[in-house]
């Protein structure tokens, strides 16, 4: 039995309904960028139930977010991590995704603490909104980039999955905020901070683990190796990330007027056009 079922946590996919005969390993087979994208998110999804233990540490006084934190939310990033790592596994048969994984580990685990969290709930569930924003608009991108059924299939129900995430997130954190009062300019410090964190080291860590195991020969050119794959993930994004949706999601906890709202998104949208993933 699966830890979901033993929690009676309803979960919206399963994993085991996938159907992975059909998948197409020829059309994705060579794409090595699709690889470490895959390879990257598997690890780090499959990593949230340390992330998970912290965060319910911090919201212990908040029975209802600490329960669905742990009854729906650990659950469905779990899934994510071994549909992913089932997906890898069965497209690219010779990485040993285990042995990558349990490296991947023991250097992520070490930076994963509640220090990293924001001062009060409300803020933290601010910064929440931003990282299930990356989430929800990272599925996305890849979906509407791959063009293998299996993966589109399996990138769709993560995807729908994270955006419930960022509107779970975004009512708790309107439900705190009645009692917190946060000023929107400390909203949006919160939001910037956590959005220059996204593009961060986890990335790094995840890339790393997996490239020394896909290339042991190579492994010492991991800095220069990564660099080229973020070259390559620019240029998916410039075709296919969502800019509009990820400025409206980034934007929603400031609840601006409907005016400032519109031009906010506008140039929130065009900063990340300019900026891609750095
Ligand atoms: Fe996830
Ligand atoms: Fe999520």
């Amino acid at each position: 039995m699966t830890a979901a079922a033993e929690l009676g946590c309803a979960l919206p996919w399963r994993v085991e309904a996938l159907d992975f005969s059909a998948l197409d390993a020829a059309r994705v087979r060579d794409d090595e960028t699709l690889f470490f994208l895959l390879a990257s998110a598997s690890f780090i999804e499959t990593g949230a139930d340390v992330y998970t233990r912290n965060l319910l540490d911090y919201y212990r006084d908040d029975a209802e977010t600490a329960a669905w934190l742990t009854g729906q939310w650990e659950q469905e990033e779990l899934q994510h991590g071994r549909a992913l790592r089932a997906y890898v596994e069965r497209a690219w048969p010779d990485f040993d995704w285990a042995a990558a994984f349990a490296r991947f580990f023991e250097q992520y685990g070490a930076t994963c603490t509640s220090a990293q969290f924001e001062p009060t709930p409300a803020l933290e569930l601010a910064a929440r909104c931003v990282v299930e924003t990356g989430t929800a608009t990272f599925y996305r991108m890849l979906m509407d980039y791959a063009r293998e059924p299996v993966l589109r299939q399996l990138l769709d129900h993560i995807r729908g999955d994270e955006v419930r995430h960022f509107k779970y997130f975004y009512r708790s954190f309107r439900r705190h905020q009645q009692s917190a009062r946060h000023g929107r300019l400390r909203v949006a410090g919160v939001l910037w901070h956590r959005l220059r964190e996204a593009m961060n080291e986890d990335g790094y860590i995840a890339f790393r683990h997996a490239y020394a195991q896909r290339h042991p020969e190579r492994a010492n050119d991991d800095m220069d190796a990564y660099a080229r794959f973020k070259q390559r993930i620019n240029a998916i994004a410039r075709a296919h990330y969502p800019y509009t949706m990820g400025a409206e999601m980034l934007l929603t906890p400031l609840a601006l007027p409907p005016m400032l709202r519109r031009q906010g998104v506008r140039a929130v949208g065009g900063m990340f056009r300019l900026a891609g993933f750095n």
